[in-house]
């Protein structure tokens, strides 16, 4: 038996990269799993690349009428929504002074709004279910603290911590669990785009933030996403009934408590 036999999970921004190391964990623990991506392409052949107990879904989480479009495509193929991973997110950097208004819109309307909207859209549907479900909020270490170069998504992250807290208390009375996973830094695209942005904004050469940042890890190098892979296991499977509105830091050391 395994951990998530027979459970449908919607996983958002899994094309790539973090979720999709969360879609390969869930789809070896007997889920079926949503790639829903704004990349239909690339959701597509991640689908296609990890196997039938996978399907691409096209969702952006800005808009409520893709929410709802996708939350019905997963009942429409699978029959139900029992898992939720609110995965999808953007990240800038910028001196204060230069932070843009179009920055900061585009930042809440994925990291904040589109987090919480396809939290409600999943919740209702678990709801109608009536055998309650799990959801889990991607935060960051960056949620934890401030960083001088990174405001705006920082405080993203930050709210994610406190949305996963008010909304694990207000729906765990219909056995939907709401926590969160607060990753410190992990290898991957994301990472080339941040490496490139701190290039231009520190005066760095290619790599040399990327590099500065992993010596400062305690366990000495960046995650991959499948370091991330047993907690997101843990927080979608039964052992997890009795943990409510949680972040769990899996950094490596960055940040305690
Ligand atoms: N990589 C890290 O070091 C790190 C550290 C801490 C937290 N996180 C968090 O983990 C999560 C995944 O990070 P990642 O590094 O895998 O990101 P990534 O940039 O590699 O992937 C993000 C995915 O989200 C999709 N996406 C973007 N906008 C979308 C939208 N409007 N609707 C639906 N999908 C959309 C993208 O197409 C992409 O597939 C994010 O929430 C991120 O903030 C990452």
């Amino acid at each position: 038996m395994k951990r998530l036999d027979g459970k449908s999970a919607l996983i958002t921004g899994s094309a790539r990269g973090i979720g999709r190391g969360f879609a390969e964990a869930y789809v070896r623990e007997g889920a079926t799993v949503a790639i829903a991506d704004i990349n239909l392409d690339a959701a597509d052949a991640t689908a296609a690349e990890i196997g039938p107990a996978a399907y691409a879904v096209e969702l952006d989480v800005t808009r409520q009428d893709s929410i709802d479009a996708a939350i019905a495509a997963v009942v429409a193929r699978a029959g139900k929504i029992d898992i939720l991973i609110n995965n999808a997110a953007l990240f800038d950097a910028a001196e204060t002074v230069d932070i843009t208004r179009a920055s900061y819109d585009k930042l809440y309307a994925v990291n904040v709004a589109g987090t919480l909207f396809t939290l409600q859209a999943a919740a209702r549907q678990m709801i109608a279910q009536g055998h309650g479900g799990k959801v889990i909020n991607m935060a960051s270490q960056a949620g934890r603290r401030g960083e001088s170069l990174v405001a705006v998504y920082c405080s993203t992250k930050a709210a994610v911590i406190s949305l996963t807290q008010s909304t694990g208390l207000n729906l765990i009375r219909h056995g939907i669990n709401v926590n969160a996973i607060a990753p410190g830094v992990v290898d991957g695209d994301h990472w080339v785009h941040v490496d490139e942005m701190f290039a231009k904004l520190e005066g760095k050469v290619p790599g040399q933030k990327k590099a500065e940042v992993e010596a400062g890890v305690p366990a000495g190098r960046f995650a991959t996403p499948s370091d991330l892979t047993g907690m997101a296991v843990f927080l979608a499977s039964s052992e997890a009934d009795y943990i409510v509105s949680q972040t769990y830091n899996v950094d490596g050391g960055q940040w305690m408590s």
